[in-house]
């Protein structure tokens, strides 16, 4: 399959964690593509850069409640020889980072097979598949995979478990 991973990832001060300098669904999209070959994309923004957590989870939230879309770096890669999108980040207040949803104003992914995945400390993919099927209505979503931040260090294994598993459909 010819497939990219779209992700963001926050490195920093986070819950469980601590201050961490590879964000936790950075980690997953790396072992996605060792495992799979997929390429990436990482939505960047420096807008949290250097936050403690206690602001970053109030920016967040008022991000969230106002529909907020911040801009992020760089430019998306040409999708159209990807027949599979990952799509990947944490859990912020109930879905992805707003930022997130900057990026999905600017692409397509109709006929696409699409597969969401979270990192989160208890929410698990939240609202995620649901709004990923909002902002692509003609893509296929499945195949969804979350796992708890603080657990992807040691967790490989479940990533890989989960790959396979797409694999062998
Ligand atoms: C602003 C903010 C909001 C969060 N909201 C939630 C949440 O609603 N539910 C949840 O389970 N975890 C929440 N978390 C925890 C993150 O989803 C979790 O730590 C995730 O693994 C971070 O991934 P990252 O290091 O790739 O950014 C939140 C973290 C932050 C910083």
């Amino acid at each position: 399959m010819n497939a990219i991973v779209i992700f963001f990832s926050h490195a920093g001060d986070n819950y469980a964690v601590g201050n961490i300098e590879v964000g936790n669904t950075k980690i997953v999209a790396e072992y996605i593509s060792e495992i799979t070959g997929a390429d990436q994309f990482e939505i960047v923004t420096h807008k949290y850069d250097g936050m403690a957590y206690n602001p970053l989870i109030k920016l967040a939230k008022e991000e969230a409640q106002n529909g907020e879309l911040p801009p992020y770096e760089g430019e998306v890669p040409n999708l159209s020889k990807y027949d599979v999108i990952f799509i990947g980040g944490p859990i912020w207040w109930g879905t992805y980072p707003q930022v997130m949803f900057t990026l999905f104003k600017d692409i397509n992914l109709d006929g696409k097979t699409v597969i969401p995945f979270t990192t989160h400390e208890g929410s698990g993919l939240a609202n995620c598949v649901s709004d990923v099927k909002k902002a692509f209505p003609k893509a296929t979503v499945k195949h969804e995979f979350s796992i708890y931040g603080h657990e992807v260090r040691t967790g490989r294994a479940k990533v890989e478990k989960w790959l396979k598993s797409i694999a062998q459909e």
